[in-house]
């Protein structure tokens, strides 16, 4: 368990924030790092040639450490949908196959599959909503050998549901599915690693759960795929980019590895280092332990918000870190201003209650909600 991180963050004392599922906090530290990388282009003349490639390859390692693949493995983007874009731009599709995704799945892992079908003659299945909040079960039993690709998450946004991926990673290879993984809303806090599940591509955006600037992300690419079409062809993804002066000898070769995808001016002097920074902090204080602590913070919740008549999925079927409470008789329509009033923030959506804590949590913050909860419960 990991003690509470509060003095790295800027929260005052009268915030309970629980809502890191929709924007983590930046730490002290990053802010830091990020003010000085800004500033370095105050003065232009002291960045050398070098530092494009020095800044990348350091958020490039870091991430990989994190999704447990080789640093080759990993391209920069800005976001989860530039990753899931480049993934519909090199995986096939026949006409009368299917891609599969799930019920309510986050947009950016939705739209791009819809196009695909369409363009390819192909169909998008989604796998229904399981009675039972089984997850796992219910996508192994849509992987059929009509299915293509299965682009899905590792935590369902909208229920805190799991998918067991290293079962579903599996299942995919022995049909000869390609699988392809939004993890935005669970790396960094959920232990994941590309060598167990094998995915063909998993993407992240930064600035949930790794606790970096909005606009950084990181894709992972197998191997198989490094061959592939990046979505833009720019200067520095190719082989002869650290030459300033032949960049217009035109090549046809490319950077080692997934650094073809890479999106233009990924060396993003401003926000690379601040995003790298904040996944050491998570390196260090270890992605199963954040699950933990998140998760026991959680565990005391949805025991005491059961008390006041909400559910929620058991902890078998949810991620640690991602509790969505809900209650039969809907969410009284005076909560989020109970909650804006006491400046306790999670998020509100239908039926539900979205409660994602992190390290900078402690059980004050978690009384403060249930606290909330109790003005309603007799409504
Ligand atoms: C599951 C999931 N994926 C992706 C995103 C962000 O997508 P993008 O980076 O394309 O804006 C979110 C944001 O809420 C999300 O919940």
């Amino acid at each position: 368990m990991i003690p509470c991180q509060r003095h790295l963050f800027d929260i005052p004392e009268d915030v309970a924030y629980l809502n890191c599922a929709y924007m983590s906090p930046l730490m002290r530290p990053v802010i830091e790092v990020g003010n000085t990388a800004l500033a370095r282009k105050a003065h232009p003349w002291e960045l050398t040639p070098d530092q494009f490639f020095t800044g990348a390859e350091e958020f490039r390692a870091t991430a990989a450490r994190l999704i447990d693949a080789p640093a080759d493995c990993v391209a920069i983007v800005s976001s989860a949908s530039y990753g899931i874009a480049i993934a519909t731009h090199n995986l096939p599709v026949r006409k009368g196959q299917r891609v599969l995704v799930l019920d309510e799945q986050f947009p950016s892992n939705y739209y791009p599959w819809q196009r695909l079908a369409e363009d390819c003659g192909a169909t998008l299945t989604i796998v229904a909503w399981p009675e039972d909040g089984d997850w796992t079960s219910a996508v192994l039993n849509a992987l059929t050998d009509e299915v293509a690709i299965a682009a899905i998450p590792q935590v369902q946004w909208t229920s805190g549901g799991r998918l067991d991926l290293v079962r579903i990673g599996e299942a995919c290879r022995k049909i000869g599915i390609a699988l392809v993984l939004d993890l935005t809303q669970s790396l960094g806090a959920l232990p994941f690693s590309v060598r167990e599940v094998q995915p063909d591509f998993a993407v992240a955006a930064n600035y949930k759960w790794l606790m970096g600037p909005y606009t950084t992300g990181l894709l992972y690419v197998a191997p198989q795929w490094h061959d592939g079409k990046p979505l833009e062809e720019n200067w520095i993804q190719r082989a002869n980019a650290r030459d300033f002066a032949s960049l217009i000898l035109y090549t046809d070769d490319y950077d080692a590895g997934a650094r073809r995808f890479d999106m233009g001016e990924r060396s993003n002097f401003a926000l690379l280092p601040a995003a790298t920074r904040a996944m050491k902090q998570l390196l260090e204080w270890r992605v199963s332990e954040i699950s933990e602590t998140t998760g026991a913070l959680n565990r005391t919740l949805s025991v005491a918000a059961e008390e006041l008549g909400f559910s929620s999925p058991t902890e078998e079927l949810r991620a640690p870190h991602y509790l969505c409470l809900r209650r039969k008789s809907g969410i009284p329509a005076e909560l989020p201003d109970i909650l804006a009033r006491q400046k306790v923030f999670v998020s509100v959506r239908g039926s539900s209650v979205r409660v994602t804590p992190h390290t900078y949590n402690s059980t004050t913050d978690t009384e403060r909600l249930i606290s909330c909860l109790r003005q309603i419960a007799d409504h």
